[in-house]
Parts: structure tokens; sequence; C-alpha cells
């Protein structure tokens, strides 16, 4: 083996010699000689193993590189293919002779890692029909020579870091039916050209900073299928030739400039699915035709000068799904004919002027998750039936004029997750003891109404609730003292008729705030307690943990309404996009966005579009270290973690297992990990002995909750520092649930988890038996740490010795 490598060494730029010197080469030792230049000067090859020099002619006595892999050709032994997509390339193709390739018919050496510019020589290619180079780093410009590759169809360079202008001589390439140019960082005009290439069926152009006007004429030869150029800075009318473009299946033109009719300027389109053209400047009415784009699913036109009335033929789309015309004009009311569009788990018609009652039959939308009708002028009574919508997970009907009664039913919409928006209406009578079953819900606003009687002392048994706004309400009688109420502010609560309740600026009530302080003081003594009996029997460690879970945690979750939306809504409804933006945003899992390291992977930060930030961890395994065999027959439980809400255990808003990558999608926790903190001299300075203590009850109420509340139990697996995260005001998190289980138990993740074996109970470190008492016992490392403020080490090894070892000194710990 070594030898033959050794040999090659040799020989290689001896053939090149001979190759060189014979002038009358033949164009596969052009060929072949080219493409093994090339290889020769990439710093990374795995794929290109076959490409050596032919140790022999074959048999009909020609050198050709056919039989090398990603090597077509045609039958007289001349390449005509170079296909090398996601074949791990790196380095450029800036030394690649085109010119020895005049027979390239396909160019594809997408989602690879080459850098560099895109040489002009490229232009040579003239028989070049497919070129695609998507998923790269490539940078500089376009080539201007590529409008020499007239019969080129498909030209596609998306996701890579060129810049510059689209050169117009790509308007000579008529026969161009796919140009997808998306996710690069271009600028300047398009070519109008474009309209003469009567053959387009595909054109993406979205995520760059085009400016001008797009080509009127995209949609002339009438196969138009799919066309995106949202995210630029195009101005100018909507392509008149979309107007009857009967091929369209996609369209989104979102978060430009186009200006435009939506009654004039659209057809009827017997295949679209989909259309977002929100964030323009169009204006006029909506056009029954909409109503007969019979595949139509989603609609998006919010932020525009939409005005008139909603047509009702709208809601007779059978397919229809997502039906966004917020921020608009829109007056007169909501047609009743909206019962027919069971489809629909988007409804956003907020901040328009919609008037009049809101329809009962918006109870058969099944499917609803999201209905906001918010800041409309609404009235009536909010129809009971709307509790029938079990699937809502977000309900906003604030600031209209809806009167009467909440109606109880609302309680039965036990999905409610995100938020229960009620406020600034004119909602009268009691608020029903039934929202209390909506234990999923994180966010509550029944402000500035003329709500009147007490507060249900239920609501206080709501798990997953953060925040609650009762404000500017006719309430009266005691504040509960426990679940909500004992982290609520006052001005959650001010401007009632006579509150009264521990809560600094009501009048108290009977019972005195000091008893409530003195219970307090004692919770916080028995924990303290119970840790030192850690050190006498694990066992005890049970207990605290009942202790611990009977305390109430305080925790101030300042969630933004709308960046949950929005995080949710890219989860649940485009997951697809989801995983590029991750991509795109991270520029493939760059290190300079990576915010953490643990054994199992890296955690980089993203920053969405919009500003709201997630947490990424990628998991340091490949393919061959997960088991999807366990993974599949985990989905059902990663799908229930997800659905998990709890204040102190980060929320998974998903995981991924796609090509080579795995990762998992969490909530931003500003502060942090634990360990970090511990670590700083000048962060462990911020929490005091009371911070610390809340830590450990954050945690016990965390574990406790997957261990005993979720059914069957969550085992996290690997409780440590590193894996509490800490919020902007130094509340903490439990992270990364359950995860650990998905990597084979022989991978080489595995091994490295000895990282945080120190937290592992030592029975049960090695065998990998899994129960929830591997996570009691952390916990009780992980409680020592955080009081010791840094990892007891050794000690942890001298607990099962203590009884004979009586130079531990206990009263230091
Ligand atoms: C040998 O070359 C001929 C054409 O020149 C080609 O058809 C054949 O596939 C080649 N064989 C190998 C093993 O490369
Ligand atoms: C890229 O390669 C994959 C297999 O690795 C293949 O399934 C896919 O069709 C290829 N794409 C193109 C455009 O050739
Ligand atoms: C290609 O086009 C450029 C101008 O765009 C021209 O100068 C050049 O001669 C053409 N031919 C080749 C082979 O590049
Ligand atoms: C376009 O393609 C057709 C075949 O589909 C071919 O005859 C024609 O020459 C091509 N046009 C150009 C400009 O390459
Ligand atoms: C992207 O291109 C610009 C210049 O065009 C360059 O400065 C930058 O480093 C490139 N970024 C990456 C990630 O290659
Ligand atoms: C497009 O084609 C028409 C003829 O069909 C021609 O008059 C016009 O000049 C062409 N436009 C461009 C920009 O090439
Ligand atoms: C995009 O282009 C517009 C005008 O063409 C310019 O004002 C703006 O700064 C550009 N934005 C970026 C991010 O380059
Ligand atoms: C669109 O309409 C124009 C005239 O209104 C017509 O010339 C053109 O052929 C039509 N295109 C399609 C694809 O029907
Ligand atoms: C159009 O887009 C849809 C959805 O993204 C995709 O499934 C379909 O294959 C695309 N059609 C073409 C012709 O590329
Ligand atoms: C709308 O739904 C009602 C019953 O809910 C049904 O009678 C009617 O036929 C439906 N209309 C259409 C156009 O589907
Ligand atoms: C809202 O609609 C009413 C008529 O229903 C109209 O009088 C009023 O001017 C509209 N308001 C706005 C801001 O468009
Ligand atoms: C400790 O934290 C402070 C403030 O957060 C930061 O400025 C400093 O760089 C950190 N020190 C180390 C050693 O990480």
């Amino acid at each position: 083996m070594a030898q033959q490598q050794i040999f090659l060494v040799f020989l290689l730029p001896l053939t090149c010699f001979v190759f060189c010197t014979l002038c009358s080469v033949t164009s596969g030792l052009a060929e072949t000689e080219a493409l093994l230049k090339w290889k020769q000067g990439l710093p990374k090859q795995p794929a290109l193993d076959s490409w050596v020099s032919p140790p022999e002619a074959n048999s009909s006595g020609a050198q050709t590189p056919c039989s090398w892999r990603g090597i077509n050709c045609d039958s007289s032994g001349r390449v005509i293919e170079l296909n090398l997509n996601n074949t791990g390339l790196e380095g450029t193709i800036e030394k690649l002779n085109f010119s020895a390739l005049p027979n390239l018919l396909t160019l594809n050496l997408q989602d690879n890692k080459l850098s560099g510019n895109i040489p002009e020589g490229i232009g040579v290619l003239s028989k070049l029909q497919f070129l695609s180079l998507d998923k790269n780093h490539f940078s500089g410009s376009i080539p201007q020579s590529l409008g020499n590759c007239t019969d080129l169809r498909v030209l596609s360079m998306a996701l890579n870091n060129l810049s510059g202008i689209i050169p117009p001589s790509i308007g000579r390439l008529t026969n161009l039916t796919d140009v997808r140019f998306h996710r690069n960082h271009l600028h300047g005009d398009l070519p109008q050209e474009f309209g003469n290439v009567s053959s387009l069926i595909v054109v993406h152009l979205s995520y760059n900073n085009f400016s001008g006007h797009l080509p009127p004429q995209v949609c002339r030869g009438g196969k138009l299928v799919n066309f995106t150029a949202a995210y630029n800075s195009l101005s100018g009318p909507i392509p008149m030739s979309l107007r009857n473009c009967s091929s369209l299946y996609r369209v989104q033109l979102q978060h430009n400039q186009l200006t435009g009719h939506v009654d004039q300027d659209f057809g009827v389109y017997p295949d679209l699915t989909y259309i977002d053209i929100s964030f323009n400047r169009v204006r006029g009415e909506l056009s029954a035709n909409w109503g007969s784009c019979q595949s139509l699913e989603a609609l998006i036109m919010a932020g525009n000068s939409i005005r008139g009335n909603i047509p009702g033929e709208m809601f007779q789309l059978k397919q229809l799904q997502k039906l966004d015309l917020s921020w608009n004009h829109i007056s007169g009311e909501i047609p009743t004919q909206i019962r027919n569009a069971s489809m629909l788990y988007l409804l956003k018609l907020d901040r328009n002027n919609i008037s009049g009652m809101m329809p009962a039959s918006i109870g058969s939308l099944s499917n609803l998750e999201l209905l906001d009708l918010s800041m409309n002028r609404l009235s009536g009574s909010i129809p009971y039936q709307l509790g029938n919508c079990y699937k809502l997970l977000n309900l906003n009907l604030s600031h209209n004029d809806f009167n009467s009664q909440i109606p109880y039913q609302i309680g039965n919409l036990y999905s409610l997750e995100d938020f229960l928006d009620l406020s600034y209406n004119s909602l009268s009578g009691k608020i029903p003891v039934d929202l209390s079953k909506l234990n999923n819900l994180i966010n509550m606003n029944l402000s500035h109404n003329n709500l009147s009687g007490s507060i249900p002392d239920s609501l206080s048994t709501m798990l997953s609730l953060s925040s609650i706004n009762l404000s500017y309400n006719n309430l009266e009688g005691p504040v509960p003292n426990s679940g909500i109420f004992d982290i609520s502010y006052q001005s959650d609560l001010s401007n009632n008729k006579d509150l009264c309740g521990r809560i600094h600026g009501l009048r108290s009530c009977n019972v005195s705030i000091s008893h409530w302080r003195s219970n307090k003081g004692k919770a916080v003594i028995s924990i303290v307690a119970s840790l030192a009996g850690l050190l006498l029997v694990s066992l005890v460690l049970v207990g605290i943990f009942v202790v611990c879970s009977k305390l109430k945690s305080r925790i101030i979750e300042q969630n933004s309404g709308i960046m949950k939306e929005s995080t949710f809504s890219i989860l649940h409804f485009d997951g697809k996009n989801l995983y590029d933006d991750i991509i795109e945003a991270t520029e493939n899992f760059d290190d300079k966005y990576c915010i953490g390291q643990g054994a199992s992977g890296k955690v980089y930060k993203m920053v969405m579009q919009g500003g709201e930030k997630l947490a990424i961890k990628k998991f340091r395994c490949e393919e061959y270290d997960l088991d999807l065999q366990i993974l599949k027959a985990f989905k059902s439980e990663i799908e229930a973690m997800t659905e998990i809400r709890h204040r102190n255990i980060v929320k998974l808003y998903g995981f991924c297992s796609q090509r080579s990558h795995t990762f998992a999608v969490y909530e931003y926790m500003e502060g942090g990990t634990l360990a970090d903190f511990l670590k700083n001299d000048t962060k462990a300075l911020k929490l005091d002995w009371l911070k610390r203590v809340d830590i450990v009850k954050c945690v016990a109420e965390a574990l406790s909750y997957m261990h005993h509340d979720c059914d069957p139990p969550i085992i996290h697996r690997d409780i440590s520092s590193k894996n509490i995260l800490l919020s902007a005001n130094l509340e903490a998190h439990v992270s990364d649930f359950g995860t650990a289980k998905f990597l084979k138990s022989n991978s080489s993740v595995l091994t490295a988890f000895a990282g945080t074996l120190g937290y592992a109970a030592p029975e049960l470190a090695y065998t990998l038996t899994v129960s929830e008492k591997c996570d009691v016992f952390s916990f009780g490392v992980l409680a020592f740490e955080i009081l010791m403020g840094e990892h007891p080490g050794d000690l942890i090894s001298h607990v099962h010795a203590f009884d004979d070892d009586p130079n531990i000194n206990f009263k230091e710990i």
C-alpha cells in the first residue's frame, strides 16, 4: 500500500511532464490532466480517491477519467459530466482549467465547502446545460462570461457569499428554465432581459439586496411555477405577466417596496398553493377571484394598504390553511362563510378596521392554532363556540370592543400555550374558574376590561403560567398567594376595585405578611439541612427532592408575545425553512457563532430575521454515532419534550436530524451556563446565597416535573452545571432534557460524557443503566457545586467511605 503511494508521488509529475511534451494530446489526456491538477490543489478531497492517473491505458487504448467518481463520459470517452455534489470538497475552482473540458454539459458542485471566486474561464463551457454551485462558500461576483454558455438551462448559485450584480449578459441565456441566486449578497438591478427568456420555470432571487424593478415579462412563456424575490429592496410594480400566469405554484415577494393593486395585478391561478406579498405597497380591494384559486393553502398579504371587505368566497377554499391579512385597512365584517375553511390553522386579521360580531361559526374551525383578531373594531360577545377550537395555541382578541362575559368554554382550549390576550375590551362579569384548566398557558392578559368579583383561587394552580395581567378591572378580594401570584408584580394587579394580599402595594388581607415570610425562611433552612443529609445517605436526596419540589419557584419570564409567535410559527409551519435559516445564520456552524461547548456538542447563538434569538445545540456526533432506530423509537418523546412548558425548563423548540447535522433548537438564555457563572469571580459575586438557593430550588422543580408529572417520566441523564442555564435575571433553567439517550451507547460521544461523569452516581456510572436516581444523585452533586462554588471533586468519591474517614471537614462544606 505504502509502496503504491510512493510510486504515485513520483509518477504524477512524471506523467504530467510526459503529457506536456506530447503536444498532440488527445482530449482524454487533457481532461485527465486538468482534473488531476485541480485535485492536487484542493486541501480536502476525500471523495476523489478514485481520481488517480490511469495506471494503464484501457483496452481501447485511450486514457480516460471516465471511471472516476463523479465523472460521466459520452460514447467517445469525452467528459460531459462533473457531478460532485455533497462530497465534502474544500478549496477553490479557480485553478480548474475549464478549457480542457469543452464538452461538459453538467457541472454540479453543490453542497460542498468550496470557496474563492467563480473564474471567468467558466464561460468557455459553451455546451454547458446544468450549472449548480449552490450551498458553498463562493464569493466575488458572477462571471460576465456565463453569457456565453447559451445552452444553460439551470443556473444555480444559491446559498453562497456572492456579491455584485447579476451581469446583463445573463439575458442572453434564452434557454434558462431554472435561475437560483437566493441567499447571497447580490445587489443592483435585475437584468430586464429576463423577460425575454420565455422558458423560465423557477426563479429564486430572495434574500439579496436587489433593487429596481422585477422583470415585467418574467412569466412571458407562461411556464413560471416557483417565483421568489422576497427580502430585497425591489420597487416598482408587480410584474404584469403574473396576471395571466396560470402555471404559478408558489410566489414569495414579501418585504420589498413593490406597488400594485391586489384586484388588478393578479388573476386566477388553479395551481397556486402559496402566495406571500406581505410588507409591500400593494393597494386595492381583495377580489372574489381569490376564491377561485382552488389549490391555495396560504395567502399572506399583511402589511400593505388593502381596503374593502374580505370576500366570503375566500373561505370556500377547501385547502386554505394560512390566511394573514393583518396590518391593512380592511373593513366590513368577518364573513360567516368562514366555517367552510375547515383546514385553516392560522388566521390573522389583526390591525385592520373590521367591525361587527365575531361569527359563531368560527367554532367550526377545528384546526385553528393561531387566531389573532386584535386591534379591530369587533363588538358583541365572544362566541362560546370558540371553545371548540381545541387546537388553539395562541388567541388574541385584544383591543376590540367585545363585551359581556368571558365564555367559560375558553377554559376548554387546553392547547393554549403562548398567550391568551383579551385585554382592552369591555368584558364584564367574573373571571371564569375554568380558565385554570389552561395548564399549558404561559401568558394571560385580561387587563383593561370591566371584570368584577374576586380572582379565582384556582388560577394559582396553573402550571406553566409565567405572566398574568389583571390590571384595570373591577376586581376585589384576596389575591391567591401561591403559583403565579407568588411572583406577580403589583402593576399586573393595579387599578382594580379592592384587591388585597401580600404583594407590595396592595392592602394586606387578614393573614399577615410576616407569617408568610417566616414560612419561607423555614423552607430555606430545611433545604440546607437536607443538603447536609446528602452526605449521610444518598437516599435522603429523594427526600429533599420532595421538599424542594413542594416549594414554588420564583421566576419571571419576560416573553415577548410576538417573538414566541414567530418562533413558533417557524417551527410548526416552516420547519424546512428553519433548517436553511439555521445553516445560513450560523454560516454552516461557523465557530464565531459558538457560545459554548459541552461534552455532546457545541452550542451556537442564532439571531433570526426580526431579531429573535435561538440557541442551537449541534451534537458532536456524525450520522454513525446517532442511533437512528432509537431516535425513531423516541420520536414521540422528542415531540413530547417540545411540548413541555415549565418555568424552569429551557424550551426545546425542535429537534432535527437531517443530512449530516443533528441539532436541537432551544430558547436562548441571556445569562449563559451556571458553570460559567460559578467559575468567573466577577459573575459569581452576583450569586448571593438566596440566589443560589433559588437556583437549587428551580432545578428541583424542573426535575420533579419531569420525573413525576410527565408520563412516562423523562430522565435528564446529564445534570451538570453546564446544563443549567440562567436567564437575564438569573433564574435557573434546566436544558437538554433527555437528549443524551439518542446517542449510541458505544459512540465516541458517550465516551466523551466522561467529562460529566463527575456527576454520575458511582454505581450507575459504569453500567449506564438509567433511572430517576441518576438525576437525583447528579442533582446532589450540583447542589454542592452551587453552594461551594466549585465541583466537589474527590469529595464525592469519599462519600461512600464516609463512615471510616473522619478527616473530611463537613462543617467547612
Ligand atoms: C475505455 O474507453 C472507452 C472509450 O474510449 C470507454 O467506453 C470505456 O468505458 C473505457 N473503459 C474503462 C474501464 O474506463
Ligand atoms: C446530489 O447527490 C445526491 C446523492 O448524494 C443525489 O440524490 C441528488 O440527486 C444529487 N443532486 C443533483 C442535482 O444531482
Ligand atoms: C465570452 O463573452 C465575453 C464577453 O461577455 C467575450 O469577450 C468572450 O470572447 C466570449 N468567449 C469566451 C470563450 O469567453
Ligand atoms: C435552446 O434549446 C433548444 C433545444 O431545446 C436548442 O435547439 C436551441 O439551440 C437552444 N437555444 C440556444 C440559444 O442555445
Ligand atoms: C464574503 O465575501 C466578502 C467579500 O465579498 C468577504 O469579505 C467575506 O470574508 C466573505 N465571507 C465569507 C464567510 O466567506
Ligand atoms: C425582448 O424581446 C423583444 C422582442 O420580443 C425586443 O423587442 C426587446 O428589445 C427585447 N428586450 C430586451 C431587454 O432584450
Ligand atoms: C440595499 O440597497 C439599498 C439601495 O439599493 C441601500 O440603500 C441599502 O443600504 C442596501 N442594504 C444593504 C444591507 O446593503
Ligand atoms: C397573457 O396575456 C397577454 C395579453 O393580455 C398575452 O399576450 C399572453 O400570451 C398571455 N400569456 C399567457 C401565458 O397566457
Ligand atoms: C416549486 O416549489 C415547491 C415547494 O417548494 C417544490 O416542491 C416544487 O418541486 C417546485 N417546483 C419546481 C418546478 O421546482
Ligand atoms: C359551507 O359549509 C356549509 C355547512 O357548514 C355547507 O352547507 C356549504 O355547502 C358549504 N359551502 C361550500 C361552498 O362548500
Ligand atoms: C373604519 O371603517 C369605518 C366604516 O366602517 C370608517 O368610517 C372609518 O374611517 C374607518 N377607519 C379607518 C382608520 O380606516
Ligand atoms: C467574567 O465575567 C465578566 C463580566 O461578565 C467578563 O467581563 C470577564 O471577561 C469574565 N472573565 C472570564 C475570565 O471569563
